[in-house]
C-alpha cells in the first residue's frame, strides 16, 4: 500500500442513530442541541423524532375526537392530515431549526419519501393509516451524510398502494439504524433510562427485558423502545442506549442512562 499524502483516505466516521422522543421535545435545551456539533466530530448522525404530545394538542385544538382501539388512536385520513402537519411540518422544522442555530447542517426528511421507509399496514381495520416497516432504502440518508448533512427523519412510511402511513418513531429509528449499519442507537426520552423501583438500570439484556415486560416493570411507551432495541442489536450494532434529554449528549454517552447489550458486560 502506498502512503503518499495525496492518496490518504479518511476513515468514515461511525454512524449513530438518535431518536428524540416527542415527550421530551419541549424540554430540550440549548445545551442539548449544542452537543450535536461536538458529536459530529466523532460520528455521522441521523435523527429520528416522535411528536405524540404535539399531535394530541393540535387534534384537541381542532376538536377532532378520533376513534380508539385498545387504547391506541386510530389514524383516520383526517387524523393523518394533522399528523403530517405536526410531525412532518412544525415538529420536524423546529428540531431542524434548533440544530441550524447551533451551526449543524440539518435537513428534514420524511420517511415516506425516496422509498426510505417502505411500509405495510399494521392493522388497517382497527388502526387505520398506521404502518409497520417492511423495508428501508437508506440511499438518500447515505447521500446526505456523505455531503455533511444531518438528516432529521419524520417517521412516515409509504405503502405499495402509495398511501402515506404513520410509523411509531421508536420502530422507525430501530429499522433505520439496522439499514444504515449504525454502530449505536440512542433513545432520548423523558426518563433517565429503564427504571426499576425508581432506580436507573445501568445495563440490561434482551432476556432481562422480556422478564421485565412480563412483570409489568416495563410498560407503555417504553415497550416499543426496548422491542426495537432488541431487534436492532447485532454484531455490528452492539449497544442501544436509553437516555434522558435533560442533559447534553456526550461522546459515546458513557455513564448515563441504560445500556442494552446482547450479553451483559459491565464495562463500556
Ligand atoms: N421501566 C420503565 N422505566 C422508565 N420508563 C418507563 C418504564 N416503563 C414504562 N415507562 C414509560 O415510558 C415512558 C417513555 O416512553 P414515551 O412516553 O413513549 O416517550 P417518548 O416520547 O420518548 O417515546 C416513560 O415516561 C414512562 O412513563
Ligand atoms: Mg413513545
Amino acid at each position: 500500500m502506498t502512503t503518499s499524502k495525496s492518496m490518504q483516505v479518511t476513515e468514515p466516521k461511525p454512524l449513530i442513530v438518535i431518536k428524540l422522543g416527542g415527550s421530551m421535545l419541549d424540554r430540550l435545551t440549548e445545551d442539548f442541541y449544542g452537543s450535536f456539533q461536538k458529536l459530529q466530530e466523532h460520528y455521522q448522525i441521523i435523527i429520528v423524532h416522535g411528536g405524540g404530545p404535539a399531535i394530541t394538542k393540535l387534534l384537541g385544538q381542532l376538536n377532532i375526537e378520533g376513534e380508539f382501539y385498545d387504547g391506541l388512536r386510530k389514524t383516520t385520513p383526517e387524523t393523518l392530515e394533522v399528523v403530517e402537519m405536526v410531525l412532518g411540518g412544525s415538529v420536524n422544522g423546529r428540531i431542524t431549526g434548533h440544530l441550524m442555530e447551533k451551526g449543524v447542517s440539518a435537513v428534514g426528511v420524511k420517511g415516506s419519501e425516496a422509498a426510505l421507509l417502505q411500509a405495510d399496514y399494521l392493522d388497517k381495520e382497527n388502526l387505520g393509516l398506521v404502518g409497520e416497516v417492511r423495508d428501508v432504502n437508506p440511499l438518500l440518508l447515505h447521500k446526505l451524510l456523505e455531503e455533511g448533512y444531518l438528516p432529521v427523519v419524520a417517521p412516515f412510511g409509504r405503502t405499495d398502494d402509495h398511501q402515506t402511513v404513520n410509523i411509531n418513531a421508536d420502530v422507525a429509528a430501530g429499522a433505520i439504524a439496522t439499514a444504515v449499519g449504525a454502530e449505536k442507537l440512542l433513545y432520548v426520552t423523558d426518563v433517565p433510562g429503564i427504571l426499576v423501583e425508581g432506580k436507573v438500570l445501568a445495563y440490561t439484556t434482551p432476556e432481562e427485558i422480556d422478564g421485565m415486560i412480563d412483570q409489568g416493570i416495563i410498560y407503555g411507551g417504553m415497550i416499543p423502545k426496548v422491542h426495537s432495541a432488541t431487534e436492532a442489536l447485532s454484531d455490528h450494532l452492539e449497544e442501544v442506549r436509553i437516555v434522558s434529554g435533560d442533559q447534553a449528549l456526550m461522546e459515546g454517552d458513557a455513564l448515563s442512562g441504560t445500556s442494552i447489550r446482547a450479553k451483559r458486560k459491565e464495562t463500556v
